[in-house]
């Protein structure tokens, strides 16, 4: 989604923020641009397209100046062009980069219009420039000047501004999206995620909601939502300061399916004890006083949660409910006493789970975080965190983070089924060896790559397919389907199997490919019959299953067979072919795999 960079310092500017760019040029982004200030003059370049494209640019028309800003675009308001893209002047005096949605533009704009003001974009972002224009020119100066502009606006967002009369000072602020200020000597820089700036600087402040600050490098100012100057405290960020490489892979994603088996065992790692026991971060006293859970998250993490509702109410006998996070503080969502929320993000900075967990937090519900971002929002707002230990993900499409997620929703039921006396001391031990199996397991799944390109090479022809699942692997099914979906542009739907009868049966036409997930469990004789009359109707049927579930089926055209499982954990590792078919399908057809079309890392959008 968009990224801010801000810097000054003693280098050329353009040259330090294009670096910090392509450090967030994973995240999925459209279109891009730099501003800098030289003296009083605003120099801008704008592109489309890659940072490749802004790169070339900049090396036609050498941008000057030390104090600058950056950013790299996700459309929302207006389409993907040059004149959308950011930063946004307003006669040559201001220049804007914004991440987020102004709520109120259309009426701004309008007033603005009405004042005479020009535009020359469709976008929300070109209507703040304007707003800053309009005050500046009532002769408000500075922080003064951020001062009037948060006062007008509602929505949610992050802001980095240059005055052409403040030549040396950068001012940003920000409600509800990240936004981070990075401390060296001789340098201040500014970005939405710490991981662009770690190579300048390990020492960064994140400002809080509502806060905004004055930037120089002589002095930093920053005021809370009340203007008051406030006083923030300066971490050493962790995140890494190496630009992330394929590490001989083609595709970050396929690095990211082949880190599994470590991102799965540092997870569990880091929640065993000093005695060896598998140990999540909640205290005897939380795991003793919740009652029942309520899972916050969208896309894949929403699916991972899916999965551990069947390990949490399994296991530990504690009813929980998996909700959409973008829809559930827009109803008014009921809980009994002793409910916490489990808000599960790779990012931490997912606006709508964000959003969700300040609800719940609202309503008095005792907030858990399982993230894989230690510094991200949801991370620090959470009353507890249950980190993963993944590691930076970088392709767009959610694979590791998925499986530690799964690592650990696994072990928070084994965590709370002991502390709730539903499993003893021996049965906890004996589900935690289970766990500690997952990471060879997997690694031997991750030897499917070559099995299945046959299968893509047919999927690629295909407009629309069918995933099937039962019990545990009917959120799989709805995970594979997404990641599908999102990497090869082809139409995927998930269905729990035994739901094909009540209407999506209709679908089934010949040769329509239906992929099938078994594990061997008791439901898998069910199973096999709902696919039985898919293939009776025509479809094609493939196999992504465990040895000896596979024996059960005759009727495949295609068959992925991994190791047989404990049934319990089969959708961590029945994860792996399924990331697969998606990702070797993308390659076939010859997509973006690290960065489909339209999609963003981390949405920090409504
Ligand atoms: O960072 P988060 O886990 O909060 O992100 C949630 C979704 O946006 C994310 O899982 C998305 O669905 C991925 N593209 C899935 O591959």
């Amino acid at each position: 989604m968009c990224g801010i960079v801000g810097y000054i310092g003693d280098q050329p500017a353009a040259d330090i923020i294009l670096d910090a760019l392509k450090r967030l040029e994973y995240r999925g982004y459209d279109s891009s641009g730099i501003a800098t200030l030289e003296g009083k003059k605003i120099h801008l370049t704008r592109a489309v397209g890659k940072l490749a494209q802004l790169d070339t640019a900049l090396k036609n028309t050498p941008q000057a100046g030390n104090i600058g800003i950056g950013h790299t675009r996700w459309a929302t308001h207006g389409g993907v062009t040059e004149a959308n893209a950011h930063p946004h002047l307003a006669a040559d005096e201001v220049a804007i980069v914004h991440n987020g949605i102004i709520e109120n533009y259309a009426e701004l704009k309008a007033e603005l219009l009405a004042k005479g003001h020009e535009f020359s974009s469709q976008t929300d972002s070109e209507v703040l420039a304007h707003l800053f224009l309009d005050i500046v020119r009532q002769g408000y100066k500075g922080a003064q000047a951020m001062q009037q502009v948060l006062a007008r606006i509602k929505g949610a967002f992050a802001l980095a501004v240059l005055l052409r009369d403040s030549p040396d000072t950068l001012f940003v602020a920000r409600n509800a999206s990240p936004l981070a200020i990075g401390i060296e000597d001789g340098l201040v820089c500014v970005a939405s995620d710490a991981m662009a700036m770690a190579h300048l600087t390990r020492n960064v402040i994140y400002l809080k909601d509502g806060d905004y600050a004055a930037l120089s490098l002589d002095e930093l100012q920053i005021f809370d939502r009340d203007n008051q100057l406030a006083n923030r405290e300066i971490i050493r960020t962790s995140a890494s300061p190496a630009l992330i490489d394929k590490g001989g892979y083609r595709h970050f994603m396929e690095k990211e399916i082949h880190e599994q088996p470590d991102a799965i065992a540092h997870t569990i790692a880091a929640m065993t004890d000093a005695k060896g026991v598998l140990k999540t971060g909640l205290s005897d006293a939380d795991l003793g006083d919740i009652r029942h859970l309520v899972i916050l998250a969208a896309g894949t993490s929403h699916y991972a949660g899916q999965v551990g509702r069947y390990w949490l109410e399994g296991l530990a006998g504690i009813p929980v409910s998996v909700e959409t996070a973008s829809e559930y503080r827009y109803r008014a969502p009921a809980h009994l006493a002793g409910g916490a929320v489990v808000a599960i993000s790779q990012s931490g900075e997912s606006l709508d789970t964000l959003m969700a967990l300040r609800h719940a937090k609202e309503m008095g519900l005792k907030t858990i975080a399982i993230v894989n971002v230690p510094e991200s929002s949801i991370a620090r707002e959470a009353d507890i965190i249950l980190p993963t230990r993944a590691g930076p993900e970088i392709g767009v499409a959610s694979t590791k983070a998925f499986t530690a997620q799964l690592t650990v929703l696994f072990a928070l039921a084994v965590d709370f089924g002991r502390a709730k006396a539903r499993l003893s001391a021996d049965e906890a031990a004996g589900l935690q060896q289970k766990l500690l199996s997952v990471p060879s397991a997997v690694g031997a799944a991750i030897d499917c790559f070559e099995a299945i390109r046959p299968i893509a090479q047919s999927l690629k022809k295909t407009p629309s397919c069918l995933f099937l699942g039962r019990g545990r692997l009917y959120p799989l099914a709805l995970e594979a389907a997404l990641k599908l979906k999102e990497l090869s542009y082809i139409h995927a739907e998930g269905f729990a199997a035994g739901e094909m009868k009540h209407g999506p049966i209709a679908l089934i036409e010949e040769d329509l490919p239906v992929i099938c997930l078994l594990d061997g469990d008791d439901l898998s004789a069910k199973t096999i019959s709902n696919l039985k009359e898919a293939e009776a109707r025509g479809a094609t049927i493939i196999l992504i299953a465990t040895a000896s579930s596979a024996k059960l089926v005759d009727f495949d055209s295609f068959r992925v067979v991994i190791e047989d499982c404990d049934p319990l954990l089969a959708p961590l590792i029945l994860a792996i072919p399924a990331q697969i078919l998606a990702y070797q399908t993308a390659v076939e057809k010859g997509t973006d795999v690290d960065q489909p079309r339209n999609l963003a890392k981390s949405v920090t959008v409504e």
